[in-house]
């Protein structure tokens, strides 16, 4: 007996522990909904027996399954189908029921929420209310996280409304299905089987996005295949469209410039051409005929060699206003890219988006928002903001950032990027005085926009944890957060985040939260320091290289971007240099104009100084260089240590792939201090200051590295 007993025990504790690293391959994100201690579930349990639903649209059926799915996990318990004493009421504010209780609706608008007791036809339930369904949808993700963060329904009170209207993921996925600068796998849209077959991951995914208040996705790379505006590719876009509309997600598409002369035959795509306007037109008809909520064009022109109205001569103004006036009609939008750079303009290349847009402010279509990256070159691990933020006034702005890490360390390094979009967005661009903050340009809440967004360059692959590792998933959930409320901070959401995905409990989410906090800082240390930008390796951006100095484009090559010498390292963007300082608002360019001034995280941004330059440390250039070098490496050592302590809390396979990949991240980290560190010593002659280690090898070996088949390279 005891033979079998014991037995008995293993097989069920085989099963369950197989089971449960099935189920703790990441895959199921931040709604894991595990089971709480079984006092706060008994309780859950008591309090919440039923989840109930007015009305009867797709929309509150997908927010009550998830929060039936979300109390079954919680609670352990089985069933919360049927009415009951005790319940989660999902109700428009228009229910009658609701509309007496007077709540402060009005100030939710389409998307906000409130969750709170109350009393409705004699009974005490938690009602889940807004203004429409997607509001209530949101509350139900809302109460879901205040369960799964170590809160209670007693007393709930929640109530949120989002300070940005566009919050859109950005897919760079090609037809082909490789996505560009994707680190999680092949694209997960299946475009081959579409649109007969729907994964099932495609409803996950708008749960995903739905749960942190996405409510858009771009679906194809913008660097777009004109095929994607094919007949065939709508439907397939129709299809996706289709799962997503419940969830409260719009579908955009990018739009390649030439389709009219690709896909129409026409000559021309010149903008002011009618015969292009009105191709534009009937393509656009065509796509609401098939997605009648399709949210509208996401256009990257001129740049990098995609096709747009300068090829005619034609202002960025012009081919926006175009296509606008073919969605407009249908209320659809169009999101154009200010990353412009061009082949023939010898200019500082973090000045040419400025130049070419701030003269066409007040010169685009109502329907028309300005897409600027976050900085002015390219989703380096630090750049200071973008100096369009409020420069154009008359123009709405949305934030692109990219939360795929093509600078960043690709999926292995871990790099939560929480502190970066709130560093950008907290920057005072000074444009109307103090307070004038990025966030408050983007909330349109400084010039009395209504049309804002914010689009986050997606990390999501068809890896089973979505994101190629699981910290990766804390930027997607982070951009989700910050665009519903660009001033949350980065971590309350690493804490939520944490807590949400690997456990509430302190002895979790403190070291988590710890780790993450420093960890985009430690790339900064360990790639580029003060303020250094574009060292990396040629193509892929996989690894140092700022030796590049070949390359056919002056701002291809990493010595273009740090000009280091044998006197000093930086790029003078002073009067005496590019004077790109001057773009930035007269208070913040005055400051950034002087380096006894300017932020010393910022430093070879704007400046070119000597190495033997004393900084705020009393280090000299070179010997603070060296400090931040090792800080990084150091950092990604400690995260080791951290991630050791905490082996008996994580489950065996999530703690396995971060371990390992802590491991390669240590490795790459050391591998850039000492490849940057042997080449800034070939250029300056120094020696390493004392007790700094020497690279592990010569210059030439870090020179000779290669990595043709670096993964996220565009085809
Ligand atoms: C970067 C990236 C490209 C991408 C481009 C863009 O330059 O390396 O792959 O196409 O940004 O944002 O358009």
């Amino acid at each position: 007996m005891r033979l079998i007993g014991w037995l008995g025990f293993t097989v069920a504790a085989l099963v369950a522990g197989t089971t449960a690293a099935r189920a703790e391959d990441g895959y199921d994100l931040w709604m894991r909904y595990r089971a709480l201690s079984p006092a706060r579930a008994a309780t859950l349990h008591r309090d919440a027996q039923a989840v109930e639903i007015r009305g009867d649209t797709a929309t509150l059926r997908a927010a009550a399954d998830e929060l039936r799915r979300g109390l079954t996990g919680l609670t352990g318990a089985a069933s919360l189908q049927g009415s009951s004493t005790t319940a989660i009421m999902l109700a428009t504010a228009s229910d009658r029921d609701v509309a007496t209780l007077r709540l402060p609706v009005a100030s939710l608008g389409d998307e906000g929420y409130v969750v709170r007791a109350a009393s409705i036809g004699g009974r005490r339930v938690t009602l889940v209310t807004a203004n429409t369904d997607r509001g209530v949808l949101y509350g139900s993700f809302a109460l879901l996280r205040h369960l799964q963060t170590g809160g209670t329904l007693a007393g709930v009170a929640l109530s949120s409304a989002p300070r940005v209207k566009l919050r859109v993921l950005n897919h760079w996925d090609n037809l082909d299905g490789i996505v560009e600068r994707g680190y999680a796998g092949q694209s997960l849209w299946d475009w081959w089987t579409l649109p007969d077959f729907k994964d099932p991951r495609y409803a996950d995914y708008a749960r995903a996005n739905a749960s942190i208040g996405i409510n858009g996705t771009v679906l194809n790379n913008v660097n777009a295949k004109p095929e994607s505006l094919s007949p065939r590719y709508i439907a397939k876009a129709a299809a996706l469209a289709d799962v997503f509309r419940p969830y409260g997600i719009k579908v955009y598409l990018s739009a390649r410039f030439s389709a009219p002369i690709e896909l129409g035959g026409l000559k021309t795509a010149d903008p002011l051409d009618p015969q292009v306007a009105a191709w534009w037109k009937a393509k656009a008809d065509e796509i609401y005929r098939a997605i009648p909520d399709f949210g509208g064009f996401l256009v990257k022109a001129n740049s990098e060699g995609q096709p747009g109205p300068r090829d005619y001569h034609r202002s960025h103004a012009d081919g926006a206003n175009m296509l606008a006036a073919a969605v407009a009609p249908h209320d659809g939008i169009v999101m154009w890219r200010a990353f412009v750079y061009a082949e023939t303009d010898p200019d500082d290349r973090a000045k040419q988006a400025y130049t070419e847009f701030k003269p066409l402010d007040g010169r685009f279509a109502k329907n028309v928002i300005v897409q600027v990256k976050n900085g002015a070159i390219d989703f380096q691990p630090r750049e200071p903001f973008h100096p369009l933020f409020g420069a154009m006034p008359r123009t709405p702005l949305m934030i692109e950032f990219q939360t795929t890490k093509e600078y960043l360390g690709f999926a292995t390094h871990l790099a939560y990027l929480g502190p970066m979009f709130a560093e950008t967005l907290a920057s005072d661009t000074m444009a109307r005085g103090k307070g004038s903050t990025v966030a408050r340009v983007v909330d349109g809440s400084l010039e009395g926009h209504a049309l804002t967004g914010m689009a986050g360059v997606a990390n999501i692959g068809r890896d089973r944890d979505w994101a190629g590792s699981p910290f990766n998933q804390a930027n997607w959930y982070a951009f989700g957060r910050m665009a519903w409320d660009p001033t949350i901070g980065a971590e309350p959401v690493a804490r939520e985040w944490a807590a949400m995905t690997f456990g509430a409990s302190p002895a979790i989410v403190g070291p988590v939260t710890t780790m993450m906090m420093g960890s985009r800082e430690a790339v900064v240390d360990y790639m580029t320091p003060l303020g250094l930008a574009h060292v990396m390796a040629t193509g892929h951006h996989y690894g140092p290289g700022p030796w590049v100095a070949e390359l056919k484009r002056p701002e291809w090559n990493p010595v273009y971007y740090h000009r280091a010498d044998k006197a000093g390292i930086g790029f003078d963007r002073t009067r005496t240099g590019s004077n790109a300082v001057a773009q930035y608002a007269p208070p913040v360019a005055r400051g950034l104009a002087d380096p006894a001034t300017t932020p010393e995280r910022d430093l070879l941004w704007f400046h070119h100084v000597a190495w033997d330059r004393p900084m705020a440390s009393g280090r000299t250039l070179w010997a603070e260089m060296v400090h931040d070098y090792d800080r990084g490496v150091g950092y990604v050592g400690g995260m080791r240590r951290q991630w050791n302590a905490l082996r008996s809390e994580i489950d065996a396979d999530r703690w396995t792939k971060t371990d390992r990949f802590l491991a390669i991240q240590e490795q790459e980290a050391r591998w850039w201090r000492d490849a940057s560190l042997s080449y800034w010593m070939s250029v300056n002659g120094l020696a390493l200051p004392t007790g700094a280690a020497p690279p592990a090898h010569d210059l030439a070996w870090y020179r000779a590295q290669s990595f043709p088949y670096a993964p996220g390279n565009p085809q």
